[in-house]
């Protein structure tokens, strides 16, 4: 029977060359949890890679958990992955198995379909106009222009980017709530710092987005500690976060009627002055200061 994937090339996008199936022991639910959307859980016998909490000896490859990772073991070899991501250490048994070229690919490929969808999804749920970008897609193009002031560069500011794209995405749900509850706008001003909450759980449950989630969650927190959903102060907000706050607090201003800051949309000069005067308030200074001078020189406006 032919075991192939049907549809292997998803949006262009190759993933695995056939369905790999796991075991997971009945103590190791965390794990099943984790890789249950993405692999099949089936019987010692039937599986292809077989999960445990301590060393067995087996002719198929097996996955250690230990506190912080996994020892992946394979006829005398072992790899040692750092980080509870079972399915990196299933991308890795498979490859020590079948001698794929590339570990990663099975997780890379799955994170940039999800993450794909996701941002689709926050554009289409920010539509302000028939010509206009979504407040998602504004911030990523700020974000894009300012961190490489920061020395952002390359990989780094492409996963940046990423976040940008995602940093909202927890108000999805709460748009819908807009559109289909009579006391929308009451409901809207309720529950708007829970985006937040929402965001760093809908990321946190895709698995292979979850390293965003602690930006999405942080990312409305202010310098001083007065933000939420947290109150973390100083640099316990993540770098990233405080980056994507500073560029979303500009779009908001210069794009939306916000209660939040002055009840109407401000001019750019306005905008900046009013950054500048947030700074080591709401806002990282140091962040603030490079922000605040960029784009006073991107605008002509120093
Ligand atoms: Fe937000
Ligand atoms: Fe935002």
């Amino acid at each position: 029977m032919d075991n192939k994937r049907r549809g292997t090339d998803v949006c262009g996008v190759k993933i695995l060359e056939r369905d790999v199936k796991a075991f997971v022991p009945e103590e190791m639910c965390e794990v099943k949890d984790k890789i249950d959307p993405f692999v099949k859980i089936v019987s010692v016998d039937e599986a292809d890679v077989l999960f445990s909490t301590v060393a067995i000896n087996s002719e198929k490859p097996v996955c250690v958990q230990r506190t912080n990772g996994f020892d992946v073991f394979y006829c005398g070899k072992t790899s040692r992955l750092e980080g509870k991501d079972p399915l990196l250490a299933m991308a890795v048994a498979v490859s020590l198995k079948e001698g794929f070229k590339n570990a990663f690919v099975f997780r890379n490929r799955m994170r940039v379909i999800i993450s794909r969808l996701l941002q689709s999804f926050v554009v289409n749920s920010e539509v302000e106009g028939q010509n206009s970008m979504s407040h998602s897609e504004r911030v990523t193009m700020t974000v894009k222009k300012f961190a490489p002031v920061l020395g952002i560069k390359g990989q780094e500011l492409k996963q940046l980017l990423e976040y940008s794209m995602l940093h909202d995405v927890g108000k999805i749900g709460l748009e819908q709530l807009m559109l289909y509850t009579p006391t929308r706008l009451r409901e809207w001003l309720h529950t708007g710092q829970d985006h937040t909450i929402v965001g760093s759980i809908f990321l946190a449950t895709t698995i292979v987005l979850e390293d965003g989630a602690p930006i999405a969650r942080s990312h409305h927190e202010r310098w001083d500690g007065k933000g939420y959903p947290d109150g973390l102060k100083g640099e316990e907000i993540p770098y990233y976060a405080r980056i994507i706050g500073i560029c979303d607090f500009y779009d908001e201003a210069l794009n939306t009627v916000s209660s939040e800051i002055l009840g109407r949309p401000l001019q750019e000069p306005e905008v900046l002055e009013l950054i500048e005067s947030e700074s080591g308030k709401r806002f990282d200074p140091v962040i603030d200061k490079k922000f605040v001078e960029f784009m006073r020189r991107e605008l002509g406006l120093s």
